[in-house]
């Protein structure tokens, strides 16, 4: 895994947005993983201006995002949806019918995990993956656990994470308490991974990099990855 400090937010929106830029004018129908959290805001940001420079053409790019809340719909301001079209879909000239997120309303959320899987096999899996980090280690939502997960699938969230994302929401209630994520194994079998990470996660980025490969810390998966940057704000 290759670390790269950056000084701010500045500098990782143009750091690894750059690298991201350079693998769509690589493979411009390149299927991108994408990945919600303040973190990748940034990112997104310098995605949109060199777009707007005419430097970035998203018009074949295909997206698959990592997760979405389980019982939010899509027009749920904090649905995972919602923030994709905001911070990116919005602004750039991609195709919405080629973006996917999970369904969060799905009636049958196990039957929704088997969807998405087949999207994401359609799509002939991710060229680059966009991964945030949750205090917990956890990548997409898959949280602590006894194994590694393999594909999509529909997770209870660790109450650390609930107590994370409880500051998005009005009430406490309101938190959603479950997921569809995709699966570490859909994870690692992105050609190519980008994991963004701010001052705050310095302590579970060094375990994930330099601790044992354990699902106790989903991240730590990442060290049997052939092409990891990590960039981490420096405090
Ligand atoms: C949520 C997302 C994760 C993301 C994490 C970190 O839990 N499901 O994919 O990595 O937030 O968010 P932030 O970048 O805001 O710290």
């Amino acid at each position: 895994m290759k670390l790269i400090i950056v000084r701010n937010k500045e500098e990782l929106g143009a750091r690894a947005g750059g690298m991201i830029a350079e693998a769509i004018n690589a493979k411009p129908d390149i299927a991108l993983g994408l990945a919600t959290g303040s973190t990748p805001i940034p990112v997104y940001r310098e995605l949109i201006r060199l777009y707007e420079k005419g430097e970035l053409d998203f018009s074949r790019v295909r997206t698959v995002n990592l997760d979405e809340y389980i019982g939010l719909p899509a027009n749920h301001p904090q649905s995972y949806r919602c923030f994709m079209d905001k911070n990116l879909f919005d602004h750039i000239n991609i195709d919405k019918s080629n973006t996917y997120v999970p369904d969060g309303m799905a009636q049958n959320p196990v039957a929704e995990c088997a969807r998405y899987d087949a999207v994401i096999d359609r799509l002939g899996g991710v060229g680059l993956q966009l991964l945030g980090i949750g205090p917990n280690g956890h990548i997409g939502f898959n949280e602590p656990a006894d194994a590694f997960s393999e594909r999509t699938l529909a997770v209870r969230l660790a109450e650390a994470t609930i107590t994370a994302n409880a500051r998005f929401f009005d009430k406490p209630a309101d938190v959603p308490e479950r997921a569809i994520s995709m699966g570490v194994g859909d994870i690692m079998n992105a050609k190519k991974i980008v994991l963004v990470a701010g001052p705050e996660k310095r302590e579970i980025v060094d375990m994930a990099m330099n601790g044992a490969v354990t699902p106790n810390i989903p991240a730590s998966v990442l060290q049997n990855h052939r092409d990891v940057t990590v960039f981490i704000i420096r405090e």
